[in-house]
């Protein structure tokens, strides 16, 4: 990731506020999935998707240890970014990734802000390496991961993007400082205790 990659942001001060999700939140998560419109849920799905598998689905993520990021603004998510622990070919823990954002909110840069709060998450955790599958048409998330330096390949109508974390980048943890910074400006303060 470069400094380019950080500057990236044109909702640089988002009314709502990204934080992990908490199991009280699975209703919100919920509703957020249900409120994608047919063309992103099949992005986000590869495949057609009901308000019954997305309730299941939902369900699952909370009571199977994935991590969501979520974008929450005026009580309702908006926007995720899950993380889900799999073994990797070698047997090393790593993770697959997903977004969500909804129609209103595309192509705004909340996409870009969910990734970096990802990555941050992944780090967290230890694992050197993130993957990422999407249909081969998918432009936005395709351009995401080309932003964050993701190795794509095409196979067999998907794209598979593969992230090594490595170490950390100091300029990354600067950007997270001062985001942290920001965010006991008083302006901001009111607009998280809007959540
Ligand atoms: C993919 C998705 C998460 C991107 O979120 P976003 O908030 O729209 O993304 P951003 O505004 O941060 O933009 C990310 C990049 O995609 C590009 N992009 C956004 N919408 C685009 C579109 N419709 N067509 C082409 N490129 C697009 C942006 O220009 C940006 O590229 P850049 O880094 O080269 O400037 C969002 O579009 C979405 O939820 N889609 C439906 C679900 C989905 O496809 N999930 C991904 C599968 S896991």
């Amino acid at each position: 990731m470069n400094l380019q990659t950080l500057a990236h942001t044109e909702i640089d001060r988002p009314a709502g506020l990204i934080r992990q999700l908490r199991p009280s939140d699975l209703p919100l998560f919920t509703e957020h999935l249900k409120r994608l419109d047919a063309e992103s849920r099949r992005d986000r799905f590869n495949g057609v998707t009901d308000d019954d598998f997305l309730r299941a689905y939902a369900h699952r993520c909370f009571h199977e240890g994935v991590t969501v990021i979520g974008y929450v603004q005026n009580g309702k998510v908006l926007g995720a970014a899950e993380l889900h622990e799999i073994p990797d070919e070698d047997g090393e823990p790593t993770a697959e990734i997903a977004f969500s954002v909804e129609r209103s909110l595309q192509h705004k840069g909340l996409g870009g802000r969910l990734f970096e709060r990802l990555i941050v998450q992944a780090r967290g955790f230890g694992y050197r390496r993130l993957r990422v599958t999407t249909h081969s048409g998918n432009a936005a998330m395709k351009a995401l991961a080309r932003r964050f330096n993701a190795v794509l390949n095409f196979e067999a109508g998907e794209t598979t993007g593969v992230i090594e974390l490595g170490r950390s980048d100091p300029r990354e943890v600067t950007h997270y400082l001062n985001a942290a910074l920001s965010a006991k400006t008083p302006s901001n303060m009111r607009r998280a205790v809007g959540d």
